[in-house]
């Protein structure tokens, strides 16, 4: 057996990256995981703060509800608080990260087995699982949604099942609560037909097996940690795409006592079996929609073993309403592949960007569509249906916009609706729309629709009216020397043509702003009319 040399970072090395970046904050204040961790990191997402200055929060004193305190730290934001987060743990900088998902996609690398794993350094298993403070009431698991949510709940996990027919594993974030020192809850089921996991549990049920072998990982080496949300076609094994990312083998050692390779230098593995004939109820949760999951039923699991580093470090990710560690996650992975197809696979030509709409809608709702000006009007509306009906679950509103509106400004996306969409012409509806991830309606099975809207410019528009940009940076520059607060502009803040505008025009401003306006007074005055009806239109020639 392979001997358990490394080549790609764990979990420890990305936090010391991360720190040596600026990109971790490190609390040492006592904080209570049950009713204060979350919501603390929650203010960097919902406090005004630009998404550069997320960080990443390691909690090293963490107490709970009861007034315990934990040994094992917390860590919330720390794969993807923000971008420039994901791209440390993706060793990528943004613009090669979809690359590296391509190759690492195309060129997976098998695992590579070791004997020794430091995710095994410490293994509790049979009684030791028993009773309070001990197996899952020993870690500090905490609670995202106070006031909402019933039970603390794994959420950066990585869930492995086996196949029970062809041998393959399968690898998935996928939230399990906690119900009792030796049992969980775990719900697997976003994808159409079901989580890879949930394949499998099907097939267990098809053999007539009572249970089905877990392994949850926590605090996996980023690149491992990484393939847990991704969608892969089902029947892909995780790890060898994660060994692509790495450009080499992940080590992987045996469960201690279920039959199933975990990630050797994870943090924790909290292995099991998974209950195929019972199910219980879990949740309320408040989801990566946004609203709070109300009871359902889902699969209990029977911890038969915790293993861990000696210094193991708990990560938890912060979903719920987006933005989001979750939303920025799926974001950074999904928006190359709406461009991808928009341009390769449909050949639209004029398509700049496509972006998810993050904030609130989280990503699969509203979709917005960056067009070239100029671009035919028809390939306008192919680009629109192309983006809506990519993927089922995403698109129900597809916006087409230029280059100058900020796809993350709603306003400025109100504003190229309401200034550059004749509703008449330039917005239909689509019947026939699955109702995709979101709060569960009252009626099953009841369809939902789809809204498409050309907000691109359909001409020439005159200048956007605020002082060229030249102006208002040398304000900035006044602005900062006189010591006024500090400025966070926002798209737009200055003016620029929209095409209707002449040389002409251009030559009388720069008269203006050099105090000679009584030239353009004469030069006016030479071109009166008479018997014109005011406010029609003069063009200098
Ligand atoms: C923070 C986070 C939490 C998630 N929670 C769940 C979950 O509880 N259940 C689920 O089925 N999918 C969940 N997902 C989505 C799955 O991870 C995603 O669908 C993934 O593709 C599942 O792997 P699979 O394709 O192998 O099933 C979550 C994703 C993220 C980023």
């Amino acid at each position: 057996m392979a001997e358990p040399v490394r080549g790609y970072p764990d979990l420890h090395e990305h936090l010391a990256a991360l720190a040596a970046q600026g990109l971790l904050r490190v609390i040492d204040h006592p904080v209570d995981k049950d009713s204060e961790l979350h919501p603390l990191v929650r203010w960097q997402f919902v406090g005004g703060l630009a998404e550069s200055e997320r960080k990443a929060f390691l909690f090293k004193r963490v107490v709970d509800g009861r007034g315990r305190e934990y040994a094992m730290p917390v860590v919330v934001g720390a794969l993807a608080a923000n971008r420039a987060i994901y791209s440390v743990g993706m060793g990528a900088p943004l613009d090669k990260i979809q690359e590296k998902w391509d190759r690492a996609i195309a060129q997976p690398i098998k695992p590579r087995e070791v004997a020794d794993a430091v995710c095994q350094q410490v293994v509790h298993s049979g009684a030791e699982l028993q009773g309070e403070g001990k197996g899952l009431d020993a870690l500090p698991i905490p609670i995202s949604t106070p006031g909402f949510d019933s039970a603390p709940t794994l959420t950066a996990t990585n869930v492995i099942t086996r196949d029970p027919e062809t041998g393959v594993q399968n690898m998935g974030t996928y939230r399990a609560a906690l119900k009792a020192s030796d049992r969980l809850v775990v719900r697997m089921a976003t994808r159409v037909g079901g989580a890879g996991g949930y394949q499998h549990y099907l097939k267990h049920q098809g053999r007539g097996d009572k249970t089905m072998p877990c392994a949850i990982v926590l605090g996996c080496p980023p690149y491992v940690a990484f393939l847990g949300p991704q969608k892969l076609p089902l029947g892909v094994d995780e790890m060898e795409v994660a060994g692509g990312l790495a450009g080499m083998p992940i080590n992987v050692v045996r469960a201690k006592t279920v039959d199933l390779f975990v990630p050797a230098e994870a943090e924790i593995v909290i292995e099991g079996l998974i209950d195929t004939e019972w199910v219980e109820p879990e949740a309320p949760f408040g989801e990566s929609h946004g609203h709070v999951a109300l009871e359902e039923f889902n699969m209990p699991m029977r911890v038969t073993a915790i293993t861990h580093r000696r210094d193991a470090v708990i990560p938890s990710y912060l979903s719920q309403v987006a933005p989001s560690e979750s939303s920025v996650i799926k974001r950074v992975a999904y928006e190359p592949l709406f461009l991808d197809h928009l341009r390769r696979a449909l050949g639209i030509r004029g398509v700049k960007r496509v972006s998810l709409h993050e904030p609130l809608t989280g990503l699969l709702r509203v979709t917005l569509v960056t067009m070239e000006k100029g671009t035919p009007r028809t390939e306008i509306w192919r680009a629109l249906y192309g983006a809506a009906f990519f993927k089922g679950d995403c698109g129900k509103i597809c916006i087409a916009v230029n280059e100058d509106i900020d796809p993350d400004n709603a306003d400025a996306i109100l504003w190229a609706m309401a200034y550059r969409a004749n509703p008449v012409e330039d917005v239909q509806t689509v019947a026939h729309r699955g109702q995709g991830h979101g709060p569960k309606r009252e009626r099953e099975g009841e369809e939902d629709s789809t809204l498409l809207v050309d907000a691109t410019m359909k001409g020439d528009l005159p200048p956007l009216a605020l002082p060229k940009r030249e102006y208002m940076e040398r304000a900035q520059r006044l602005w900062e020397k006189l010591g006024l607060p500090g400025l966070r502009p926002q798209s737009p803040w200055h003016g620029y043509s929209l095409g209707d505008w002449l040389p002409q025009w251009d030559e009388a401003a720069q008269r203006a702003v050099q105090g000679r306006y009584a030239e353009n007074g004469r030069a006016s005055e030479a071109q009166r009319r008479k018997g014109v009806k005011p406010e029609t239109k003069y063009r200098p020639v």
